[in-house]
């Protein structure tokens, strides 16, 4: 089978492609570096001539409100026409547990804009609304800090190796469209506070978190709630304790 994976140089991109390659599958790695670009529709109908599945797994490289809007809809547009055109059967989307719960935010308008335009687009689809990946806990611990000193809500989360994810993602390629959207989180809750803090410990960094209930979460409040995934989500199996000492033990070496 021939598969299209748009972002396929990034994260999860590129252990998807790894994935589907070692179950034997035609996979074509798009994004711009490999010359095509959902933005301009640039290498777009030559990259999916021939293709029976669309792995979107991209991201925008800014998330100013305007400017990731911008991003979602026109990439999405040019990206779900391509594959009318090329008679694609299966587009597969990325997108973020709790989307619907945080418009609060423009990334999450993003984000939301890109799921509707695949809902209402012909083609049939499958949409991963992951939560955060572990890969993600330094950036956001980035985004809190002033100082030395990084204050987050202590909100539960539910974080996700990205070698899970992009398991995951890649099943989903090889299977029928579900016309549908599902939850897929960690093995397990963490509150954010927590989170952060053991990921500080395990990385030797000697900035201070503050637990602060008001404190926001890239701009916007959350709740337990906003961020943990809804009824009966698929698993990954990868603790993020098990995730830091790994990655320790790989610094270390
Ligand atoms: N971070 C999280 O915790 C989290 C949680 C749940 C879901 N997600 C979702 O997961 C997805 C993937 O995230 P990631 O962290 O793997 O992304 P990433 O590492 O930042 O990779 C982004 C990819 O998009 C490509 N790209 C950017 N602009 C493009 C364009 N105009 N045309 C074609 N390709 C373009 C990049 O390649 P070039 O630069 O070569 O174009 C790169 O391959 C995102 O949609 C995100 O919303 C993220």
């Amino acid at each position: 089978m021939k598969l299209v994976v748009i972002g396929g140089t990034g994260l999860i991109g590129k252990k998807v492609v790894m994935n589907l390659r070692q179950h034997g599958h035609e996979v074509v790695v798009a994004s711009r570096s490999t010359g095509v670009n959902t933005v301009t529709g640039e290498g777009l109908s030559q990259a999916l001539a021939g293709a029976q599945v669309v792995v979107d797994v991209a991201n925008a490289p800014s998330w100013e409100d305007n400017a990731v809007l911008a991003f979602f809809e026109t990439s999405g547009r040019n990206l779900l026409a391509a594959e009318a055109a090329a008679g694609v059967g299966h587009h597969v989307a990325l997108s973020v547990v709790g989307t619907d719960r945080l418009l609060a935010s423009g990334y999450f308008r993003a984000k939301m804009a890109q799921e509707k335009l695949i809902k209402t687009s012909p083609i049939p689809y499958t949409i991963v609304r992951a939560t955060q990946f572990f890969e993600f806990v330094g950036g956001m611990a980035q985004s809190a800090t002033e100082g030395q000193t990084v204050r987050v809500p202590p909100v539960l989360m539910q974080p996700i190796v990205s070698d899970d994810v992009a398991a995951v993602v890649a099943d989903v390629a090889l299977a029928e469209p579900l016309n549908g959207t599902f939850d897929l989180a960690g093995p397990e809750p963490i509150r954010q506070d927590d989170l952060v803090r053991q990921f500080l410990n395990a990385t030797g960094d000697a900035r201070t978190v503050i637990t602060d209930p008001k404190a926001l979460y890239y701009g916007i409040t959350v709740n337990d709630q906003s961020l943990t995934p809804g009824d009966h989500p698929r698993l990954g199996t990868t603790r993020f304790e098990d995730w830091l000492s790994s990655r320790s033990m790989a610094v270390a070496r």
